[in-house]
């Protein structure tokens, strides 16, 4: 990462604490490494996130139907899905300082010795590579020996695959069909970092769609477009979007086709969402370990056949990132209208995705004004995710909620009968009749 992409991150690590959207995890005991807390900002745009999700997946789909399984799950689900044996990445130690890497990402690690050296590029010397289970492994009951080992889901998909036929039946649903998830996965990953890019324990949005072999590439297409679609309209700029696609040596085990959507962070392209062809892969294993049955009858062909699986992977976090670094702008700004002259930093959320979409200000503590602005705000507040604030100058207060990404600053002042409203972006304020608001507003806000 170059000097200036280094300090864009560093800037978005500061504002994110100090605006309340991401804290350090037990920070007060000098801090869990790549575990994070969501402050009250970070948590109602996660919630967004979460719920522009499902939406998508719910309200725009008859035949996806939600579910919420349980992170502990039977220990042979991981034998059967392949991540006992498979779920490793390699790992060498530095004989110098006793750091460990990804042997297959040295390039993208330093030396924590010698920061501006990669590992290897300085005097130190690996040791062997060697396999190393992401799984987080505990024990389930008063037994801590190995018959009681249980593992906290690496991803979420798994928990859909063995309530396949549970979902299909009590929903009455017909193959095609999708099961969407939101949930936390936990991974030990060797080299978490860049924020909350990769962590140890995190949040996915999973679908899976389960359709009929012969109609799954077709489907596959769909989804991959589908889920750019959604990407751009949660106001994520176009020329930072790509699809990557996996080559055979990238290709998860269970998977006959992948793309990723990649998004161009400071810390270069990077992949935020996984669409992946599982074939029957999940759902085979799971018969064969389970021994139950989980193929489907068409009664109109009077065929039987097991479902191919589309499956839709977006890591709710890394969306959330996405989200932040993409938004985060700074420019200079004159002094005027109320204005603080300098530099302002700025969130440009969509009106969709804005933890809070307005502000509301009495421009002075003056009771008169206090009392008009409080019942503008009473009046808004069912409409929209707003915030009062009526502490320290106007100009401070507007380069607040700039820094969180409020769409309109409604100011209340001496005029009975209006109000100004003040863009984000263009910063420009206009005079608007109080009966007018509710229209003028709707018109910027509701998207
Ligand atoms: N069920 C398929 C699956 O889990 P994956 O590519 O390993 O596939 C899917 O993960 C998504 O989950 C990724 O695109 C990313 O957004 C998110 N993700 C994976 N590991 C993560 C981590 N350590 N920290 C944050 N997000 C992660």
């Amino acid at each position: 990462m170059s000097g200036s992409q280094a300090d864009k991150m560093a800037k978005i690590v500061s504002l994110c604490k100090r605006r309340g959207f991401i804290f350090q995890s037990s920070e007060i005991y000098g801090g869990l490494n790549s575990c994070y807390d969501y402050g009250p900002l970070g948590a109602e745009l996660k919630s967004r996130v979460k719920s522009l999700w499902m939406d998508s997946m719910l309200r725009e789909h008859e035949n996806i139907k939600a579910l919420d399984s349980s992170i502990l799950m039977h220990p042979k689900i991981w034998e059967a899905s392949g991540h006992v044996s498979n779920f490793t990445d390699p790992l060498v130690d530095c004989r110098t300082c006793k750091a460990r890497f990804r042997a297959d990402q040295l390039d993208l690690s330093s030396c924590p010795k010698k920061p501006s050296k990669k590992p290897g590029e300085c005097e130190g010397e690996f040791t062997e590579a060697r396999q190393f289970n992401l799984m987080f492994r505990t024990f389930m009951g008063p037994l801590q020996d190995e018959s009681a080992v249980v593992f906290l889901r690496p991803e979420t998909a798994q928990g859909i695959y063995v309530n396949f036929l549970n979902v299909m039946t009590s929903s009455r649903q017909k193959i095609p069909f999708g099961i969407a998830q939101i949930g936390k996965a936990f991974r030990n990953e060797i080299t978490p970092g860049n924020f909350i890019f990769r962590m140890r324990e995190f949040e996915q949005m999973e679908m899976q769609y389960f359709v009929k072999p012969g109609e799954d590439m077709a489907s596959f297409e769909e989804w991959k477009e589908k889920r750019m679609q959604w990407h751009l309209a949660m106001g994520i700029r176009k020329e930072k979007l790509r699809f990557h696609e996996h080559g055979p040596k990238e290709l998860a085990h269970y998977a006959k086709a992948a793309f990723d959507i990649q998004y161009e962070f400071p810390f270069g392209w990077q992949e935020i969402e996984g669409i992946h062809h599982r074939s029957d892969f999940d759902l085979k294993q799971h018969e064969k370990f389970s021994g139950k049955r989980l193929s489907v009858h068409d009664v109109d062909t009077k065929e039987s056949y097991t479902p191919f699986v589309v499956e839709t992977s977006v890591g709710c976090d890394r969306a959330l990132l996405t989200l932040m670094v993409d938004a985060y702008g700074e420019e200079q700004v004159e002094a005027k209208e109320g204005e603080e002259g300098g530099q302002r930093v700025v969130l440009r959320f969509s009106p969709r995705v804005a933890p809070v979409q307005l502000a509301v200000f009495p421009l002075l503590k003056k009771p008169e004004l206090q009392e008009r602005a409080r019942k503008i705000h009473q009046d808004l507040k069912k409409t929209y995710r707003l915030e009062f604030d009526e502490s320290g100058s106007i100009g401070k207060r507007y380069r607040r909620v700039d820094e969180i990404g409020v769409l309109s600053a409604v100011t209340v002042d001496f005029e009975t009968d209006s109000v100004t409203v003040r863009d984000r972006d263009s910063m420009k304020q206009e005079r608007v009749g109080v009966e007018q608001l509710p229209a003028y507003l709707a018109e910027r806000l509701i998207t």
